[in-house]
Formats: C-alpha cells, sequence, structure tokens
C-alpha cells in the first residue's frame, strides 16, 4: 500500500474510533507518518477523580468532624506490596482523608490478622479496611478468604468480601473492587461508549476478571470472559470493541490478538528480569529498555506495546490501570463516610 493511502485509512480508524485525531503520531524511518493508538492517561484521570472528591470530603469533614477514614493492614515483608501500601498512604495523606496503617510482622497468625480486622470493624473512627494481599503463605492458603469473610460489608472499600461480590452481582448499593471500577471510570471520561460494546475480559479472578465482567454487563455490553483454557484466544478477544487484559503474563496480548480500532485495557503488572524478553518487548521504549539494562527489571503489562499500532486506544504500563486503583479506593472510602453520615 502506497504511504499516502495508508497514512488517509489510519487517519479514517482514529477518527472513527476515538472521536478525535490520535494524539501521538509516530514517525518510522521510512518518513511515513503512523498514527498510533491514543495513550489513556491514568494519572491525569485519577487527578480528575481525586479533585471530584474534594468537595465531599469537605462536607463529610463538617458533618463527622473528622475526614473519611481509612485502616490499611499489611503483614509481613513482600515489597510490591509494601510499595502499594506507600502509594495508598500518600494518595489519601494527599487527597484530605485519614488513614492509620496496621502492621504485623510476617509470623503473625491468622487469628492476629482477624483479631486486627474486628477491632477496625467495630471502631466508629474506620468507615473503609483494606486488607493488602497476598497474606503470608504460612497462613494458609485460605486466609485471605477468611479475612475477607471477616471484614464489615459497609467498610469494605476493597470490594472483595462475599457480600460485596453478591451485591454487585446483583447491581445492588455496595463496594465494587476498585480496580475494575476504576476502568468503568476510564473508559466515561475517555468518552469510550460501553452500551452495544462487544467486551472480551482475560482472566477471571475474583478481584479483577468477574467483577469487571459485571461490571460492563451492568452497563449493557455484551460480554466474553476468557482465561488459560480458552479454545482459539486470539480469535474470541479479536472480537473485542473492548479488550481488558488481566491475566498476568507479559506481552501476551499480541496484534494478533486486536480487532483494529478496538480499545485495549491494560491491567497487568508483570516484573520481566529476563533480557532478552525485555528486549523483545520494549524495542520501541528505547527509554524504558535503558531503564531495564540499570536496574536488572521493569514492569510490563499483559499487552505487548506494538498492539498501539492496531488499537484505538491503550492504557499504558506504568501510568494507566494502577492509579485508577487507588483513586477508586479513595473513592469508596468517601463514601463509605457519607454512609456513615447519613445512617
Ligand atoms: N494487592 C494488590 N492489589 C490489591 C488491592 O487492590 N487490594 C488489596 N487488598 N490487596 C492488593
Amino acid at each position: 500500500m502506497v504511504g499516502a493511502a495508508k497514512r488517509r485509512i489510519n487517519q479514517e480508524r482514529c477518527l472513527r474510533d476515538a472521536g478525535t485525531p490520535c494524539e501521538n503520531p509516530r514517525s518510522f524511518a521510512h518518513g511515513i507518518k503512523q498514527l498510533s493508538a491514543r495513550i489513556i492517561d491514568g494519572k491525569a484521570i485519577s487527578k480528575q477523580i481525586r479533585v471530584d472528591l474534594a468537595q465531599r470530603i469537605s462536607a463529610v469533614r463538617d458533618g463527622l468532624e473528622r475526614p473519611p477514614a481509612l485502616a490499611i493492614v499489611l503483614v509481613g515483608d513482600d515489597p510490591a506490596s509494601h510499595v502499594y501500601v506507600r502509594n495508598k498512604l500518600k494518595t489519601a495523606e494527599d487527597s484530605g482523608m485519614s488513614v492509620t496503617l496496621q502492621t504485623l510482622p510476617g509470623n503473625a497468625t491468622l487469628d492476629e490478622t482477624l483479631a486486627v480486622v474486628d477491632r477496625f470493624n467495630s471502631s466508629p473512627e474506620t468507615d473503609g479496611i483494606l486488607v493488602q494481599s497476598p497474606l503470608p503463605a504460612a497462613m494458609g492458603s485460605n486466609a485471605a478468604q477468611r479475612v475477607f469473610d471477616t471484614i464489615d460489608p459497609g467498610k469494605d472499600v476493597d470490594g472483595f468480601s462475599p457480600i460485596s461480590a453478591g451485591h454487585l452481582s446483583q447491581k445492588r448499593t455496595g463496594f465494587a473492587p476498585c480496580t475494575p471500577a476504576g476502568i468503568i471510570e476510564m473508559l466515561d471520561r475517555s468518552g469510550i461508549a460501553i452500551e452495544g460494546a462487544r467486551a472480551v475480559v482475560i482472566g477471571r479472578s475474583d478481584i479483577v476478571g468477574k467483577p469487571m465482567a459485571m461490571l460492563l454487563l451492568h452497563r449493557n455490553a455484551t460480554v466474553t470472559v476468557c482465561h488459560s483454557r480458552t479454545k482459539d484466544l486470539p480469535g474470541v478477544a479479536r472480537e473485542a470493541d473492548i479488550l481488558v487484559a488481566a491475566i498476568g503474563r507479559a506481552g501476551l496480548v499480541t496484534r494478533e490478538f486486536v480487532k483494529p480500532g478496538a480499545v485495549v485495557i491494560d491491567v497487568g503488572m508483570n516484573r520481566v528480569s529476563d533480557a532478552d524478553e525485555a528486549r523483545q518487548l520494549l524495542a520501541s521504549q528505547p527509554k524504558r529498555l535503558e531503564l531495564f539494562e540499570r536496574r536488572g527489571s521493569v514492569l510490563v503489562g499483559d499487552v505487548h506495546p506494538n498492539v498501539a499500532e492496531t488499537a484505538s486506544a491503550l492504557t499504558p504500563v506504568p501510568g494507566g490501570v494502577g492509579p485508577l486503583t487507588i483513586a477508586m479506593l479513595m473513592a469508596n472510602t468517601v463514601r463509605a463516610a457519607e454512609m456513615r453520615l447519613s445512617a
């Protein structure tokens, strides 16, 4: 195909699918500017959400004579969990909320952890409770389940309890898990229509895949949930107008998974430390490859970066879905405080 024709088709695709011309035309060595996916800025959207929450936080402060209050329980030394919790603490504090961190050592028992949860359950000074997962393996395989079963559903700002899952499934008032709730917020605030869209979710976890499917369904998308045993995964994924990748496999979703013009949401957060794999995934991102060479590892999503040449919009990793998860944790905590205020 000659350059001008190819350029026109790409331009038309971008205008049709994203409503506005793509923001980041890329130059290729042969001189053609190929338009590529709009990169959805999760940091900017999460900032907007937090600005929108400011007035509600101040109303809670007036009504309860204290800000909305979040309690975080962190058990053990998992380095990634410590980073996640630090980000949650900082965002809560920056948003003018009160946040209490209760740490427990890696050898704490399940009963000790449940006792901490019970204390926060009965405290009128706590609106939301989050127990960071994973819990130490020594606590047993069903420890997280036992913890989520114990959190008061009225304070379950993570939305992980079976009561919250049931409420979500029946479209009743409750707390939806933050990552899928953040993705819906992201689609809405990016002007991406959900109603009537074919949505494909890759991954069936209780905290992302299943609630994601439910939230998309409640917004009148036609939803397919895929997993590691799905036959012809690329073929099913290619049916999607909205493709959500939440399977935890670095760069699994390549261009052959993506219908031209689809919106692709990348929930993956995979640490890659193999040099060949990093070079293959980051060939088009020299700065991130440089970071890998310096640090010896890099965080990448479930979506291969070259999907940007096929999709109309794409979330980056990092800076896409991650900041939305934290913003929705803040939103759920504010709502929990409002429920206390109106009780
Ligand atoms: N571990 C990784 N993400 C999360 C989260 O959103 N909530 C909790 N509780 N644990 C996590």
